[in-house]
């Protein structure tokens, strides 16, 4: 990747306490100092060595992320000007869709379900299969993707440079040379999914307030780790380091039932490798309560359900009522808060790009698809 000296300066903080302080969550006035000082008969707070930890600050270019972030709800990208990024990860679901499966430009349905961009930066790869390096590498892909956006970038480009307010902010944040390109486009948005950080009550937890969950969200993290889920979902983003196998002790395609398609072979499709049939990324759990459908195939609904395989196909176990209601109460205290920038402003929602069906519009919370 390469950062024009110019913007370096622009550095912009984002820190998981600073986000909380954010005027839209009045509720949760967690500062360094609360995290400093232990409560009076504090619950039982976190350990030395969690297995999950809390969201660390990032640095990015706010000049950056503001043009990615247009960019990312701008149906410009799409062939017929109909789908943006948010069409498919919406913001308020999670940062991923309401569907077993996407649907694209023309209506096309996908073969997998969208995994949620929030936090995404902190996944070792990107996609279910790993195909893509990192965020750039991965913002390259919907657009020229015939069943997603549709579009060429030979084709988005010149658009783009003839749209008054990017042509101005692309020329500010990349002088010099050609300032509209492929890569100065993937460069942004991924700017601005990087700065799509969630802090949530765990994290205040893991920051050594005891207070920030719950008893019975208590419970379910000691389950989490008890129980074997942080075996697979820890670090950073409570999953998205590693591969694994999805059925690792019993056959979940068996259990699903169905035909099985190209999209459940996993990690294989990019390797070819027998070892690495049926293996996925580890998804984050972060926001999980809120980006349902569940697993690569969308096949369940209810966190409860997707819970409850994984403690059978993962773990061979099987949960009672109790431990199922409070893993779900536990996963429910990932939900964070979004950055205050991570909205759209209205001024700049992209004007109807429409095509003859008149289908482009596309509102300032990028919820069109929903
Ligand atoms: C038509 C729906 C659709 C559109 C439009 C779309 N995506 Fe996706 N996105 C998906 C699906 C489906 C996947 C998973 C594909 C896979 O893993 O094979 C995905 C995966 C991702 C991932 C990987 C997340 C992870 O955990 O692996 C990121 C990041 C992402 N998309 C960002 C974007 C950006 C940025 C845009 C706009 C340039 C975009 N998407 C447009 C459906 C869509
Ligand atoms: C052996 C590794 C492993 C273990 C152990 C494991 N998981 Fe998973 N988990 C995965 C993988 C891989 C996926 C993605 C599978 C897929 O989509 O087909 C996943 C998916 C999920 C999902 C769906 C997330 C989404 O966005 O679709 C949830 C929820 C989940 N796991 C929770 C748990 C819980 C709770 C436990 C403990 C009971 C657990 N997992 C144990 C590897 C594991």
């Amino acid at each position: 990747m390469t950062f024009p000296r110019a913007s370096l300066s622009i550095l912009l903080c984002i820190s998981a306490l600073a986000c909380t302080d954010a005027p839209a969550t009045p509720a949760t006035p967690a500062t360094p100092e609360t995290t400093a000082t232990p409560t009076p008969a504090a619950p039982e707070g976190p350990g030395d060595s969690e297995p999950i930890s809390a969201l660390p600050t990032v640095q990015t270019n706010m000049a950056e992320v503001e043009l990615g972030r247009r960019l990312y709800f701008d149906p410009i990208l799409s062939g017929d000007g109909t789908v943006s990024c948010s069409s498919c990860h919406s913001l308020d679901h999670g940062g991923a869709e309401d569907r077993r499966t996407s649907t694209g430009i023309g209506g096309h349905i996908g073969p997998i379900n969208a995994p949620s961009v929030l936090n995404a930066g902190f996944n070792f790869r990107q996609f279910w299969d790993g195909r893509a390096e990192d965020l750039q590498d991965q913002a390259g892909g919907p657009v020229e993707n015939p069943g997603e956006m549709g579009a060429t970038f030979g084709q988005v480009i010149p658009r783009i440079q003839a749209d008054e307010w990017y042509a101005a902010r692309f020329a500010q944040v990349f002088p010099g040379g050609d300032p509209v390109t492929k890569e100065h486009i993937t460069h942004a948005i991924a700017e601005y999914e990087r700065s799509l950080v969630t802090p949530s009550p765990v994290d205040r937890y893991l920051g050594g307030d005891a207070s920030a969950l719950n008893e019975q969200q208590r419970r379910g993290y000691a389950l989490f780790k008890s129980t074997g889920c942080a075996g697979c979902h820890s670090g950073v983003n409570v999953g998205g380091g590693s591969y694994q196998k999805m059925g690792l002790v019993e056959d979940y395609f068996a259990l699903r039932g169905g035909e099985q398609t190209d999209a459940d072979l996993g990690r294989f499709n990019v390797t070819h490798d027998e070892a690495d049939r049926h293996k996925f990324k580890v998804p984050t759990l972060r926001n999980v309560a809120e980006s349902g459908p569940y697993f690569h195939d969308g096949s369940q609904a209810q966190l409860a359900d997707a819970v409850r395989i994984m403690a059978r196909v993962q773990l061979g176990k099987t949960l009672s009522d109790t431990e199922v209601t409070d893993l779900v109460a536990f996963l429910g205290a990932l939900t964070g808060e979004l950055p205050a920038h991570a909205r759209l402003p209205a001024d700049q929602a992209p004007p109807s790009r429409a095509t003859p069906s008149g289908a482009a519009e596309q509102g300032a919370t990028g919820t069109t698809a929903e």
